[in-house]
């Protein structure tokens, strides 16, 4: 009978540092034939582990378009996620998933996408970004906002100068504090919106970050006539078996696990504990 936790086996490729306490790992899967045969969606996530360190939830940050590796951008905030941190290259970590539901891209053909994101929020996005990027005819406008601390925790610095270069594509960064080679907006990722024009009437907003920063972003959305079914938000919950069995990340009825992690924000309005998600 498969076991639904047991995990499995991938070797680290390569590792990009992106900031102090981030890095984003390339893996593969050790068994060949599950390397081929993986499959996942835009905005899922895996549990990955390391024996006698435990396990925790982390977003896919690669996309399904482009075949291959996995990639995970992990900060060091715990034991497990320290622990990942000190591994090299050729080490090995334990996946099981994917798990949750996905930034769905079908039904927003044609469409104008708003992506907003905060610190370790982009890495859920980003798999989302690239595949839009990879299909970029099937979208309209494609509008970045991303905040940091500091300019040193903007994940993915290279590949933002890159899609800067996409056609109808705008990136706006922010961080809180700057440094001295710093060019750019300070403020909170809401001072953007005096920086370029947010016209939701039919567009969609996916928005990751912490959920200070989302509570105000939804406000500004909502400002600015993005419909509540409209704005996609991927919540982060504590959660131990992500398969809708332990009730970890349950909130009033739902499973973040299986249920999301991306909820609309009508949906999120529903919720009798609502108030404990942002
Ligand atoms: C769907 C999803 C996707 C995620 N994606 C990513 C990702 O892409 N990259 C990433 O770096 N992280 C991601 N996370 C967050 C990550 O899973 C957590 O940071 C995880 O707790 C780290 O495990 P750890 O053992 O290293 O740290 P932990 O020991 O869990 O500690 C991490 C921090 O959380 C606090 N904490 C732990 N348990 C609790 C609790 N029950 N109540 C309150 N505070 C608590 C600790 O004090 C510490 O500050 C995601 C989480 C979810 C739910
Ligand atoms: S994490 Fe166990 S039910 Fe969601």
């Amino acid at each position: 009978m498969k076991n639904e936790y047991l995990p499995h086996p991938a070797r680290i490729e390569s590792i990009q540092r992106e900031s102090f306490d981030t890095q984003t790992f390339k893996v593969i899967f050790v068994d060949e034939k599950l390397a081929k045969s993986f499959n996942y969606k835009p905005g899922q996530f895996m549990e990955i582990s390391l024996l006698g360190m435990g396990e925790a939830p982390i977003s896919i940050t690669s996309s399904p378009s482009r075949k291959g590796c996995l990639e995970f951008t992990i900060r060091a905030m715990g034991k497990l996620t320290r622990a990942i941190n000190q591994l090299k290259r050729g080490n090995v970590l334990y996946l099981r998933g994917p798990y949750g539901n996905s930034f769905s891209l079908e039904e927003v053909k044609g469409k104008d996408l708003y992506f907003i994101a905060g610190g370790i929020g982009l890495p859920p996005l980003r798999s989302v970004i690239n595949t839009v990027f990879d299909k970029r005819e099937n979208f309209g406008k494609v509008k970045i906002l991303y905040g940091a601390k500091t300019p040193d925790e903007l994940c993915f610095k290279e590949e933002l100068k890159v899609w800067q270069k996409f056609p109808n594509t705008e990136l706006l960064l922010t961080v809180d504090t700057q440094d001295k080679d710093w060019k750019g907006n300070v403020g909170v990722v809401t001072t953007l919106w005096e920086k370029t024009a947010m016209d939701g009437n039919q567009a969609i907003a996916c928005v990751c970050g912490p959920p200070i920063m989302i509570r105000f972003v939804v406000q500004k959305l909502l400002e600015s006539q993005f419909k509540e079914k409209n704005i996609h938000i991927s919540l982060e919950r504590y959660m131990k078996c992500g398969l809708g069995k332990c009730g970890h990340c349950n909130i009033g009825g739902k499973f973040v696990c299986i249920d999301g992690p991306v909820f609309t924000y009508s949906q999120i309005k529903e919720l009798p504990a609502k108030e404990h998600v942002l």
